[in-house]
């Protein structure tokens, strides 16, 4: 598995791809491993900013796209996303996610992180390839969360959200298809 390490600064991360000797530095300081999830709170705010990012995709896509359906859908997801950050935001003032402690620092970091970030030259093909991936590792992320969640209503929020990140992979999955034909 290859190690990822964070900036505590800009919050850039960045996968080592082969061994080396020395330090990883970043905005003048030394980047540090991602490994485990420290705390519950750890946990949800890298949910939370997932979902944001998620919606910062959406929504940027939607403005570049020609058919207009999937312009309207974007901005739909786009909205779903921003329904699933409100909802952790919820979850962590309630502060009803009370795993054992065990159990959270079972879970790694990298396992939710998907290691290609969009950037402005990407085509649409490969942006849905990012957003695929993203949206993958989100239902494992939540199907996770569900598992370890004690509160019943608390499990069914993670399984929904599981299943919502589900639908919208299915979605991207079917466009990506779609593009792919269209090509040949
Ligand atoms: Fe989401
Ligand atoms: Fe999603």
């Amino acid at each position: 598995m290859s190690e990822f390490y964070k900036c505590a600064i800009c919050g850039k991360i960045v996968k080592v791809i082969a061994e080396g000797e020395g330090q990883l530095v970043c905005s003048g300081q030394p980047m540090t491993q991602l490994s485990n999830f420290k705390s519950v709170s750890e946990i949800l705010d890298f949910a939370i900013e997932k979902e944001e990012e998620s919606r910062l995709f959406y929504l940027e896509w939607s403005d570049k796209l020609e058919s207009r359906a999937l312009r309207e859908q974007f901005v739909l997801f786009a909205g779903e996303e921003n329904k699933h950050k409100e909802k952790l935001q919820r979850v962590k003032s309630g502060s009803t996610f009370k795993p054992a402690a065990k159990q959270v620092t079972d879970l790694k970091i990298v396992d939710y992180l998907v290691d290609i970030v969009p950037t402005p030259e990407m085509d649409f093909q490969e942006a849905l390839i990012v957003a695929m991936r993203r949206e993958k590792a989100s239902f494992k992320f939540y199907s996770d969360l569900a598992a370890m969640a004690q509160e019943e209503g608390l499990r069914e929020t993670f399984l929904a959200l599981a299943q919502e990140e589900a639908k919208h992979k299915l979605r991207l999955e079917t466009e990506y298809e779609k593009e792919i034909y269209s090509e040949n």
